[in-house]
């Protein structure tokens, strides 16, 4: 009899994977809080939330229940022409949390849509006023997504390689620091007239390597893009949701964007949906007696029922006073197990941001996504039960609220062991 990766094996394709090379995928059966459990039984602390995603744990009971009432209720509906009270509420409730400029929600699928969409806004909103822009500013190793748009505006780099002709044209600028202010200033000046919009990850540059810049550096250059009238585009689709230790990374922030991104934590991490909100000055320009001048965009799920209940019952539980004591005691504890392996000799540089953690290590080969050592320590906290994904030579946690502190303590303790071992 075919094991489930052996079958697994004949008919998927797995993302970021060398399908010739990569070991068998690993069969997870059930998931319950921060753990999952394997076909073996074994049980595994998820780390990662599970690529970004998993907020309050895995099949939480709650949203659960508020998914399978939603199931029986209404499942599907098509959004052009319709709608319902799911969505209606979760925009309500979204928006009121998110600063007061945002007004309007627009629904998708995932992260990269949320983006494609927050990039179509502000191109079609310069073409609906009759002065097309042509250009995109972004940072350099940006990640913003896989589909074409959201691939143009990420950092180039060898996953965007073969599609390089394709990509749309981008203004690279280094993420903003205490020296390089002036300089960055300098360059956008130089290319006002032509830009669309400036897409950024605030705060935290997550697939590049969980890169960190200053909240206020970071508004320093929003605020000179705000006064240059370039509009701004917040992707909040990593870090929404309390990653950054607040509800979202606006709150550390007082340039108030035009546009935001939202997905992964969204639901929870339970269900796929995306989110793009905008001001209403965004949303005016596309109003017309004209209808060419509407937002031709969709998609089959847009604001499917199921995925708005999983994110009005997650937003519920983000709320919990509970929650928020959590995201605090991740941060603390952070921060004092940062502070106990800096200047370890293996550790080039440690950075947090709220719940998110990186430890960079030395290995002697250059930081880099393919780095041999992510295979030693993948390998090294896999034997130990924990699952974590390292980005080439850096090893972060992304760790769901409802971990418990003795595990976070076991995640910290098997860190500690392996720069002694590995
Ligand atoms: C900042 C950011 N934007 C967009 C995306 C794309 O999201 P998705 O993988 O849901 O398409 C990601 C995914 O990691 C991300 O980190």
């Amino acid at each position: 009899m075919c094991t489930l990766s052996e079958r697994d094996r004949k008919v998927n394709w797995h993302p970021y994977t060398q399908m010739q090379t990569a070991a068998p995928a690993v069969p997870i059966v059930r998931g319950e809080g921060a753990y999952l459990y394997d076909d073996k039984g074994n049980r595994y602390i998820d780390a990662i939330s599970s690529w970004w995603v998993t907020l309050h744990g895995h099949a939480h009971p709650y949203i659960a229940q508020k998914v399978s009432a939603q199931l029986h209720t209404l499942e599907q509906v098509i959004f052009a022409g319709f709608t319902h009270e799911p969505a209606i509420l979760l925009s309500e409730r979204l928006l009121a949390l998110l600063p007061e400029n945002q007004s309007k929600v627009f629904y998708s699928d995932n992260g990269s849509t949320a983006v494609e969409i927050a990039l179509k806004m502000c191109l079609q909103q310069a073409y609906n006023k009759g002065i097309p822009k042509t250009k995109i500013l972004a940072f350099k190793d940006a990640y913003h997504g896989d589909t074409f748009g959201a691939m143009s505006v990420s950092g180039r780099s060898v996953w965007t390689a073969p599609f390089k002709d394709q990509l749309f044209d981008v203004l690279f600028i280094d993420p903003p620091n205490a020296d390089n202010l002036p300089a960055l200033k300098d360059t956008i000046s130089q290319y006002t007239q032509e830009l669309a919009c400036f897409v950024y990850e605030p705060l935290i540059q997550g697939a590049a390597g969980m890169l960190m810049h200053r909240a206020e550096d970071l508004d320093n250059l929003l605020g000179f893009c705000r006064s240059l009238s370039i509009p701004l585009i917040q992707d909040e689709v990593f870090v929404g949701f309390g990653r950054t230790g607040t509800l979202f990374a606006a709150n550390h922030l007082k340039t108030k964007p035009d546009i935001m991104c939202f997905s992964k934590g969204l639901t929870g991490g339970t269900m796929p949906m995306g989110i793009t909100t905008c001001t209403e000055t965004v949303y005016q320009s596309f109003l017309s007696k004209d209808r060419y001048k509407a937002l031709f965009h969709g998609h089959s799920f847009t604001a499917n029922p199921l995925a708005c209940a999983a994110a009005l019952a997650s937003m519920d539980l983000l709320l919990q006073e509970e929650t928020l004591q959590r995201i605090q005691s991740i941060t603390e504890q952070h921060i004092a197990f940062a502070q106990s392996i800096t200047g370890h000799p293996k550790v080039k540089t440690v950075r947090h941001t709220g719940t998110i953690l990186a430890i960079e290590w030395h290995t002697g080969e250059d930081t880099s996504y393919f780095n041999q050592f992510a295979a030693a320590l993948y390998g090294y906290f896999w034997d130990r039960g924990i699952l974590i994904r390292p980005l080439g030579n850096i090893l972060y946690l992304v760790p769901p609220y409802c971990m418990s502190n003795e595990d976070l303590d076991y995640i910290y303790k098997t860190i500690s062991q392996a720069l002694e071992t590995l």
